[in-house]
């Protein structure tokens, strides 16, 4: 329900009634404009537009197409008012980015989009303050664009209800091309995998068996990177990819990468109303010529619209067979899985049980993970025959080299420093170049670890602000300022200084909330959770979510609550490994002496038994299918 997104903002100043006709071709230019760029107008309000980059889908560069369709504005402007008899109209914009709540209007046929939240009232700040034609942007969107497209810092903007003024910059103009990505090197130095990929594509593809390819590796060795370079790949040959990805929540109801392709494919939001949510899944089940009802009624739990419980879980696990084999088309179907090490048990069975039971479908399962993977499924991909796992190995001394080098410049030897000390990981090779150029390269030791490059990277700072981070250190992983002012008695220039230190991005500051106190802090999580309340059409759907917010609001009483809902929710799902984990964390929050602690403990010992059937039967079911067949 919240998503990153962007959102642009627009007036002129002049008179509305001299100019309708000018102002609803205007209004025709700009949207085409932004939706060239890949955004959608949510509303216009007056003479104002208003647009979310991001939602229903991140791009992960929204933030750079929102300034880029901004920019491209003034031009069409300019030709409007050379075109039109009346005064000419003038334009003032702004891009703000951050986490927004997005639902869909329930009284509005096209399903427009409802975007609010702190992000939106600052992008109006921001615009009432923008020069005419002339595009403001704030913080995030600044840190998120800075390679790409100059700006330049302007004052802050002060605003009403806001404490501190808003850090604001104007965008002049794109650096690069939006095709071009400086921000990424050219892929190196993965022949060889890349290769057994494609051969295993290839043979997937031709002999319409499909097969699960996991990659495993340390963070940062390049696996995402290997999975977008091959998705490129197959939709260039025409093919079809999907990208699914974990996140590192406690709580789930069960199969989140999964639910999150049905979600794609169908087009669902998660602010759908269940009754939408479900029309869009029918629709999706009919285009891929899977519409009989039993089937769509076991679907619609992967949908989070459950109509039914399922008699069990290899009824349900049949049906998403289908729904991938269904899903699967000539040329060919790639399912990349990122971060799998994150995925709950039921996703883990699932990603299994799909690779070993489809049949006849053209379809590779890409399963990313930290080897931390196999700690928890010592035998993944084990009892599969067709399944291939593969290291991702540092890259070889040559590409790592290529890669430093073109980073730093043209510094032969502290490319080859670079190379040795980053032991042939990208994204370490990638920190190290930056630290050498927020040193100007007028340095002399390189450190020779990554650990000994972070040190280094602390020792270089001011000594004021290496303090800070020591005294940060000591509050915690996570640290608040309030106790950070505490431990320093002349604190004048904390923010200041928090914001130096975030700027070389050493630490990350959660906006206001965090940088205010716990106080705050609570009362933004309580916020949210009544916002989300308020704008999910069905709070089961979110109850792992609204349950977070609701303990970090210091609510245990409703955070409970929505425990126990999520957890019913994942049993309906036979997810019952996140069954347990969620009962269990209400039983956390639920004092000693609370009747309700015997009921829930029951729920929880039945939900780990129903688990242990649900192994064993199908356990047995496939050593019968065996005998059988032997
Ligand atoms: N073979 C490669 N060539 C160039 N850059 C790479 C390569 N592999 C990874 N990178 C870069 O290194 C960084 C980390 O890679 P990523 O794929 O995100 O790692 P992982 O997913 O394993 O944590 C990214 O910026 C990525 O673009
Ligand atoms: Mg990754």
């Amino acid at each position: 329900m919240c998503r990153r997104m962007n959102s642009a903002r627009w007036s002129d100043g002049a008179d509305p009634e001299d100019v309708r006709d000018v102002l609803r071709e205007y209004y025709r230019a700009v949207k085409a404009t932004i939706e060239r760029f890949g955004g959608v107008v949510e509303k216009f309000i007056g003479d104002a537009v208003m647009a979310v980059f991001g939602s229903p889908v991140a791009r992960g560069d929204d933030a750079e197409r929102a300034v880029r369709a901004a920019l491209a504005i003034p031009r069409i402007i300019e030709q409007l008012n050379a075109s039109s008899p009346h005064p000419d109209l003038e334009i003032h914009m702004a891009v703000n980015t951050g986490e927004a709540v997005v639902t869909i209007d329930p009284g509005s046929p096209d399903g427009d989009l409802l975007v609010a939240g702190d992000v939106v009232n600052t992008a109006s700040r921001l615009q009432g303050a923008a020069p005419p034609g002339r595009v403001l942007i704030g913080e995030e969107t600044f840190r998120a664009t800075r390679r790409v497209i100059r700006s330049e810092p302007v004052p802050a903007v002060a605003a009403k209800g806001k404490r501190e003024p808003i850090p604001a910059w104007v965008a002049i103009e794109a650096l690069v091309p939006l095709a071009v990505r400086p921000a990424q090197m050219p892929f190196v130095g993965r022949d060889g995998e890349s290769g057994l990929v494609r051969d295993i594509w290839s043979r997937a593809v031709a002999e319409r068996r499909p097969h699960l390819v996991t990659i495993l590796g340390e963070a940062g060795i390049g696996k995402t990177r290997l999975a977008e370079e091959f998705s490129f790949d197959v939709k260039e040959t025409g093919g079809q990819a999907f990208h699914v990805r974990e996140l590192p929540y406690e709580q789930s109801s069960g199969y989140e990468t999964f639910v999150q392709l049905v979600h794609e494919v169908a087009g669902i939001f998660e602010s759908d109303p269940n009754p939408v949510a479900m029309a869009k899944l029918e629709a999706s089940l009919d285009h891929l010529g899977l519409a009989d009802p039993a089937l769509v009624q076991l679907l619609s739990v992967f949908a989070r619209t459950p109509e039914v419980v399922a008699d069990d879980r290899r009824s349900l696990f049949d049906a998403a067979r289908r729904y991938v084999e269904a899903l699967s088309s000539t040329p060919g179907t790639l399912i990349v899985f990122e971060d799998v090490h994150w995925a709950h048990p039921s996703t883990l069975d699932l990603i299994t049980s799909l690779a070993g039971r489809a049949r006849d479908a053209p379809i590779v399962f890409l399963a990313l993970a930290r080897p931390e993977l196999l700690d928890l499924r010592p035998a993944w991909g084990g009892g599969l025959s067709s399944s291939t796992t593969m290291r991702l190995e540092p890259l070889p001394a040559a590409s790592a080299h290529w890669l430093a080098a073109g980073l730093v410049g043209e510094e032969p030897e502290i490319a080859q420093r670079i190379e040795l000390a980053a032991s042939g990981n990208p994204l370490f090779i990638e920190e190290m170049a930056a630290w050498m150029l927020e040193r100007d390269g007028t340095d002399d030791e390189l450190p020779t670890t990554v650990r000994a490059m972070i040190a280094a990277r602390l020792d270089a700072l001011p000594r004021e602000e290496r303090d800070v981070v020591f005294d940060a250190s000591v509050v915690g992983k996570v640290f608040w300022a309030g106790p950070l002012a505490s431990l320093r008695p002349d604190q004048g220039d904390l923010d200041e200084i928090l914001g130096s230190l975030e700027r070389r991005d050493l630490i990350r500051m959660e906006r206001a909330s965090a940088v205010e106190g716990d106080r705050a802090r609570r009362e933004r999580h309580e916020a949210v959770a009544r916002y989300v309340e308020e704008a999910a059409p069905d709070t089961a759907a979110v109850a792992a979510i609204l349950a977070y917010h609701w303990r970090e609001a210091g609510d245990p009483e409703r955070a409970v609550t929505y425990l126990l809902v999520a957890a019913e929710r994942a049993e309906q799902a036979w997810a019952y490994p996140e069954a347990v984990a969620l009962y269990e964390d209400a039983l956390g929050l639920i004092p000693r002496d609370d009747d309700r602690r015997r009921s829930i403990g029951l729920r929880r010992t039945v939900a780990g038994i129903r688990h242990e059937h649900t192994v064993m039967e199908e356990e047995q079911l496939k050593r019968l299918a065996a005998d059988g067949s032997a």
